[in-house]
């Protein structure tokens, strides 16, 4: 089954075309973050704008890389939120004119869905032996980009449950902000994680937030209030900015396994933890989590590609694809566009 799908939640405009939620055909990505690189941020009406001129360019541009006539393609996926609303009308308004002309069925799918399946997308080309091992539920979920931080527990792809989520800031937002702090561009992650190439994680010590507190929840505001303490109270630290990175990104990414740790006590079925969203390109992070898995006898799976992890089309078209399979024609319901739903009201497994 080819998918068609398309992400304009943010600042990106992406179109897609997997087969069978897996060989990605193409997936074009159209980025308007320099723009926004010296703002600490996005301006969403610009955002908006930007995404309603480069929809049809970046549609025809999947649909040519792919070299797939629209008569093969057999439904349109398209995420419904949450996200910048303008954004998502753009997206949302282009799939279903595309779904009123090709008479194709068309598929609402939550944004963070398509992050937690973007683990099985396989960029083109990959070499058959690289696939791995078959997939095993239940799996745990860290899903951590700039607009949420979340762990869930999961029996199938559109079956499960939120263990926690972050009760302020999110993973991407942490490292966002300390970036606006520190002087470095926007998108803060790879920012930072470039920053800190070189420095020492041990030089400055940062609070382990909600230590001792037997919750799954996280919390990063407080992380980038003791940055720029630090910053306030060691002028030299300035000056060190390697080191600062190094540190400030081990705080985060030791907070973030401290709750995957706890879960993975409390749920011992789970077999594979899979990391997303736009901070499992962190390589630190995976690095971490690598350890965490050898050392628990579990498999660690994060997205095969960067371009999988950050926002993308190819991870709405798997999302789509594993909706039309688990639920059928239930899948093919009318729906609206929603700048935030959660998740947990259509994943939540009434038999967990
Ligand atoms: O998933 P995503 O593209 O968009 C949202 O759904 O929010 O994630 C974007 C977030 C940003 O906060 C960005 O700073 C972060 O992911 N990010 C990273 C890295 N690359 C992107 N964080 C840490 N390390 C990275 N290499
Ligand atoms: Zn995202």
């Amino acid at each position: 089954m080819i998918i068609l799908g398309i992400e304009t939640s943010c600042d990106e405009t992406s179109v897609a075309l997997v087969v069978d939620g897996r060989e990605v055909l193409s997936n074009v990505i159209a980025s308007s973050k320099e723009a926004f690189a010296a703002l600490a941020g996005v301006i969403p009406e610009e955002a908006a704008r930007r995404q309603a001129e480069c929809m049809i360019p970046v549609l025809r541009e999947a649909l040519h890389e792919a070299d797939t006539p629209l008569k093969e393609v057999d439904a349109i996926a398209v995420t419904q939120g949450p996200g910048l609303l303008g954004s998502l009308l753009v997206g949302t308004a282009t799939a279903r004119a595309l779904s009123f002309a090709w008479g194709t069925s068309l598929v609402g799918v939550h944004h963070t869905l398509g992050h937690l399946s973007s683990p099985w997308l396989e960029p083109p080309g990959l070499d058959a032996d690289d696939e791995g091992a078959p997939f095993q539920f239940p799996i745990l979920t860290l899903s951590a980009s700039g607009g949420h931080t979340d762990l869930w527990y999961r029996l199938s792809h559109t079956r499960g449950l939120l263990l926690s989520r972050t009760r302020d800031d999110a993973a991407g937002e942490a490292f966002d902000k300390g970036a606006s702090i520190l002087g470095l561009p926007y998108p803060g992650g790879p920012s930072i994680a470039a920053a800190a190439e070189n420095g020492d994680p041990t030089s400055y010590a940062f609070p382990l937030p909600l230590r001792g507190e037997k919750t799954l929840d996280f919390s990063f505001s407080g992380l980038k209030t003791s940055l720029k303490y630090l910053l306030r109270d060691k002028p030299n630290a300035r000056k060190d900015i390697t080191n600062v990175a190094a540190s400030y990104q081990k705080a985060i990414c030791a907070h973030l396994l401290d709750r995957v740790g706890r879960a993975l006590d409390l749920h011992g079925d789970v077999t594979e933890l899979h990391i997303v969203g736009g901070v499992a390109a962190n390589m630190y992070l995976r690095k971490q989590a690598e350890a965490l898995c050898a050392a628990r006898g579990i498999t660690l799976r994060h997205p095969l590609s960067i371009a999988f992890c950050t926002d993308n089309a190819a991870m709405v078209a798997a999302a789509g694809y594993f909706t039309l399979t688990e639920n059928g024609a239930d899948a093919i319901v009318p729906f609206g566009t929603s700048a935030s739903f959660p998740l947990e009201q259509t994943l939540q497994a009434a038999s967990v």
